[in-house]
């Protein structure tokens, strides 16, 4: 017999030819009042299952919060309570989720029985690993059956044959915050067998990388490459070739005045296969934590990124174009080279009083800006202590940070 159930609700007594067929049926019980809640919880008999929020010991059946891809389901429950947490836990999980494993995986569930092919344990842990740790989980989404399946085959060769093949990912660390990082970076550092690291990229950023992967310093510091190009680009090249998943991290985007174009030319030279993960560059980290758009509607219509490294103190950039109104001009390496900078700028006619901002250490808790004019700002850098890494910006845009400074409110 129908019942009527609390706000509106309704209880139906199921027909007896399918409560002899499926005889424990299921209630779910949330009035929003926990006594009326445990008045419906024990009205159940003992053969029916009960979902409430209130806690009851008849209410044992749970909802935990899932991740489905594919075969693979990832269930977070917090034994009933606390669903809030259940369901933060599983985004967490989900971001760490290679995108084409999914796609992968199902093609792991056509290829059928691999102990036929791979016949010792310790055959089917390198594939296990290599396929999950590998690059195809990453792209496997962006691919055709018949790609995938391919690589899969290949890789069960590899292990069947004792090889594996390795890969290089080239990515960008951002510019210190380690929040900042893409979500496929994180994934990515998490995997590697090797990481290659440059001078700015952050502490908190390295210990994000797998525990056990090796760590190589390669240095870039102004006039102190600890590693020259040539050999880092050679290094990248012969640890592929042992077939390892080689990580090069460096700051900010890898191919935003990081030299990161010459280093997977020697990869792609090599037939070597490699990835570029974007970073989010200097100009972007330093201006949102400093409060200064780049643009804005009123002030600048276009942006310039520009190398500050001046070869031999010589001033062969286009100064010209530089001096515009309506653009934002953003400098990169540019501490040292400052005063030249700013006396070239005015000379070409750019109005002594542009407003500039200096920002150190950008994003990062040591992160220091230093304003100014075009004028007075290499005597503002000699009374203050501004230290690298620096990014300088030029533009009527740097007025607003009074208005935007939200990190300082
Ligand atoms: C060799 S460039 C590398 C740029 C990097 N690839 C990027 O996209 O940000 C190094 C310069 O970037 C700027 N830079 C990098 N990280 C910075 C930070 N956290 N704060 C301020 N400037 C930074 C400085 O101008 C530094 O001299």
């Amino acid at each position: 017999m129908p019942e009527d159930a609390p706000d509106g609700g309704r209880l139906e007594a199921l027909p007896k030819s399918l409560t002899d067929a499926f005889p424990v049926s299921l209630l779910l019980v949330e009035t929003g009042d926990p006594e009326e809640d445990i008045k419906w919880i024990e009205r159940a008999g003992p053969r029916v299952m009960v979902w409430s929020p209130t806690r009851h010991p008849m209410a044992r059946v749970q909802f935990p919060a899932t991740i489905n891809r594919g075969p693979l389901r990832i269930s977070v429950d917090t034994a009933g309570r606390w669903p809030t947490v259940a369901n933060w836990f599983r985004q967490k999980l989900d971001t760490l989720l290679p995108q084409g494993i999914a796609s992968t995986l199902e093609a792991m569930v056509s290829q059928g029985d691999l102990k036929s092919k791979l016949t010792t344990p310790h055959q089917r842990r390198t594939f296990w690993y290599g396929l999950l740790d590998g690059p195809l989980v990453n792209r496997a989404h962006q691919m055709a059956d018949d790609e995938i399946h391919g690589e899969i085959q290949a890789r069960i060769d590899a292990a069947a044959a004792g090889r594996s093949e390795g890969e290089v990912y080239l990515v960008g660390a951002g510019p210190g915050d380690p929040d900042l990082l893409t979500v496929k970076a994180l994934r990515v550092i998490a995997q590697a067998d090797v990481v290659l690291y440059d001078r700015l990229v952050s502490k908190e950023i390295l210990a994000r990388v797998r525990a056990d992967a090796e760590m190589i310093h390669v240095g870039k510091q102004r006039s102190n490459h600890t590693v020259p190009q040539d050999q880092i680009n050679q290094r990248l090249v012969e640890l592929a070739k042992e077939g390892r998943t080689v990580v090069r991290l460096k700051g900010g985007d890898p191919f935003i005045f990081g030299r990161g174009g010459e280093e997977i030319e020697s990869l792609a030279e090599a037939g070597l296969k490699f990835q570029v993960v974007p970073g989010i560059t200097a100009a972007s980290g330093c201006s949102a934590y400093a409060g200064i758009p780049l643009t804005h509607r009123d002030y600048a219509q276009s942006v310039r990124f520009v190398t500050g490294h001046l070869k031999n103190n010589t001033c062969d950039l286009p100064w010209n174009d530089f001096v515009q109104s309506n653009q934002t001009l953003v400098f990169y390496m540019g501490l040292v080279g400052l005063p030249v900078i700013a006396s070239e700028l005015i000379k070409h006619g750019m109005p002594a009083d542009m407003p500039v901002a200096l920002v150190s250490k950008g994003t990062t808790p040591e992160q220091t800006v230093v304003t100014g004019s075009l004028e007075s700002i290499a005597g503002v850098v000699e009374r203050s202590e501004v230290r690298a890494p620096t990014l300088i910006i030029v533009g009527e845009v740097v007025k607003l940070r009074g208005k935007l400074d939200w990190l300082n409110r």
